[in-house]
Parts: C-alpha cells; sequence; structure tokens
C-alpha cells in the first residue's frame, strides 16, 4: 500500500486588526511555491455547516449569547469544519493554513469573556479530542493599533466582538500571550507592528524551523 503524507496543520491567531488575512495569503503562496498543496480556511467557518454557525456568531447583539451557548457554538462549528474541510485536506497530503482556531476560543470566550481555561478545555476535549496545529503563529499587536486598524477596515460593519469593549480586548491579547508562554513548542509570537514584508518574513522563518520546510522568503 502506497502512503501518503499527512499534510501539517499551521493556524494564525492574535486580536483584531492584526493583519492575519494578508500573512494567510502571503504563507500559502510561499507554500505553493515550493510546490507544496495547500488551503486555506478560516474559524468560525471553513465548511457550509460552521459558515452557518459563524453568522449566529458575528452578527447581532454583543450580549446576544450567554458566554457558556457562545462557547458551545465555536466548538460546534469547529467540529464540523474539522471533520468536513480540514481532515480530508490533510488526509489528501494537503496543508491546511487557517486563520483562527481553538486558540481563538480560548483567547476570547476562556480569557476575553472570562469563563476560565478549565471549561474551554474540557468543551475542546470533547468536540475535538487532542487536535492541536503543527504550528501556531500569534500575531501581536497593541490594542490601539490594532483596533484602529479594524475599526479602518470595517467602519460600521464591526463585527460583534469588535464591538466589545477595551477590557475584553486587552484580556484577549494577554490570553494570547499566556497561551504562547504555556506552549512555546507550537506557539510564536510575532510583533505585528511592523510592515507587511517584515511579518512575512518572520513567519517564513518559523515556518522553516519549527517544521522543517525549505521555503523562499519575499522576492524584491
Ligand atoms: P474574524 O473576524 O477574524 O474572521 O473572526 C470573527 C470573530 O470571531 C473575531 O472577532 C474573533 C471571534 N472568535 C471567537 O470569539 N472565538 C473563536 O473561537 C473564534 C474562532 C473566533
Amino acid at each position: 500500500m502506497v502512503e501518503t503524507a499527512k499534510g501539517g496543520f499551521i493556524t494564525l491567531e492574535g486580536g483584531e486588526g492584526a493583519g492575519k488575512s494578508t500573512q494567510i495569503q502571503r504563507l500559502a503562496a510561499a507554500l505553493t511555491s515550493a510546490s507544496l498543496p495547500v488551503i486555506t480556511t478560516r474559524e468560525p467557518g471553513g465548511s457550509p455547516g460552521a459558515e452557518a454557525i459563524r453568522s449566529l456568531l458575528v452578527e447581532g447583539a454583543v450580549d446576544r449569547w450567554d458566554a457558556i451557548t457562545e462557547l458551545l457554538l465555536h466548538y460546534a462549528a469547529r467540529r464540523d469544519h474539522l471533520a468536513q474541510t480540514i481532515l480530508p485536506a490533510q488526509q489528501s497530503g494537503t496543508w491546511v493554513i487557517c486563520d483562527r482556531f481553538a486558540d481563538s476560543t480560548m483567547a476570547y470566550q476562556g480569557y476575553g469573556l472570562s469563563l476560565g481555561r478549565e471549561i474551554v478545555e474540557h468543551a475542546h476535549a470533547l468536540a475535538i479530542g487532542d487536535t492541536r496545529p503543527d504550528l501556531t503563529v500569534i500575531l501581536d499587536v497593541p490594542l490601539d493599533v490594532g483596533l484602529a486598524r479594524a475599526q479602518e477596515r470595517d467602519g460600521d460593519d464591526a463585527n460583534r466582538y469588535e464591538r466589545m469593549d477595551q477590557d475584553f480586548h486587552q484580556r484577549i491579547r494577554d490570553g494570547f500571550l499566556d497561551i504562547a508562554k504555556r506552549e512555546p513548542e507550537r506557539c510564536v509570537v510575532i510583533d505585528a507592528t511592523a510592515d507587511a514584508d517584515t511579518v512575512h518574513a518572520k513567519i517564513l522563518d518559523a515556518v522553516k524551523r519549527r517544521l522543517g520546510l525549505s521555503l523562499k522568503g519575499p522576492t524584491a
């Protein structure tokens, strides 16, 4: 029997306005240039069922859900996304780059909504067992920079989370940094106040060093 290599799983994380979308596209292009099959996807969402759940989470009043309901909606979406999109791609040898994953739930619901680590870990175990990314890049920006970028991008279309208060967003930033401190072998924190080329080069460097991939840097 011919064994197909399983594709790797990279996630990009960060608070609002960290610049994940741009960096995901650039990282995917670098993997493609190295002849690696790759898909990009996002959470909440990434499969038809999870995209339907996304609307429930990102639209409407800030206080629409209680924290546990919100946690369960994120994990319901994630379980479907994993089964429908991520695992089938990996099994066919395709690399998966995902805009947000379980660390966002820990940061936003665990730290931001103050549910605490244990409850989030419990939901994680129930919904997706011990699934973890191979590498998680956390793009870190100070609150004022991130929220200003998000405001410029979204204007009056700010999603439910962008409309939450500054203290909530500060807990999220602190939460991501704490996650990285607890799992340094999986997570790398990158200063995302730098220009897009610099951030891209740092991400490529992390992917090469941590995952042993041979990738070309940004072209002039
Ligand atoms: P996005 O705007 O980065 O696509 O993400 C949608 C929002 O959902 C974003 O404000 C972060 C939030 N979110 C959570 O609160 N928990 C989660 O588990 C995920 C994946 C996203």
